[in-house]
């Protein structure tokens, strides 16, 4: 079935036709070609398709875009303002927390969300705040520190 949907992305509005069965990770990166969006397991696992919905760190491979009408929807490419990396991007790249880089969007969303709600003061919390996402290159020390020089 077919339903029709009014959603942001990005600060941009959309209103588009769907599938009732189309996850809101296919509606951005098949739609509307946002391809910075990954999948990895797709089965909200990993944590790479990771994006933030209304506020919220959401794993957009579990959610349905049908149940994004009406949504507020930020994914990697909100990040980087006219091609300046933003503050998490550049503490990533300059503690070399990424290598393949596919997992990297979601860590950076994860991150995103996490630090609206306040500073990360310790490398524990920095794992926690990381601890919803798997990747496989790093061993995430960079990651961590990372997280805490955002913070700092
Ligand atoms: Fe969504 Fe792995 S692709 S959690
Ligand atoms: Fe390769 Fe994380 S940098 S999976």
């Amino acid at each position: 079935m077919s339903v029709r949907i009014a959603v942001t992305v990005n600060s941009k509005s959309y209103h588009e036709t769907v599938d009732d069965r189309y996850t809101l990770a296919d509606f951005l990166r098949e739609r509307l070609r946002l391809t910075g969006t990954h999948l990895g397991c797709e089965h909200g696992v990993c944590g790479a398709c990771t994006v933030i919905v209304d506020g919220a760190s959401v794993r957009s491979c579990l959610m349905l875009a049908a149940q994004a009408d009406g949504a507020s929807v930020e994914t990697v490419e909100s990040l980087a303002a006219g091609g300046d990396l933003n503050p998490v991007q550049r503490a990533f790249k300059e503690n070399h927390a990424l290598q393949c880089g596919f997992c990297t969007s979601g860590f950076l969303m994860s991150v995103t969300a996490a630090l609206r709600e306040g500073p990360v003061r310790s490398a524990d919390e920095a794992r926690e705040v990381l601890s919803g996402n798997i990747c496989r290159c790093t061993g995430y020390r960079g990651m961590v520190q990372a997280v805490l020089d955002v913070s700092s």
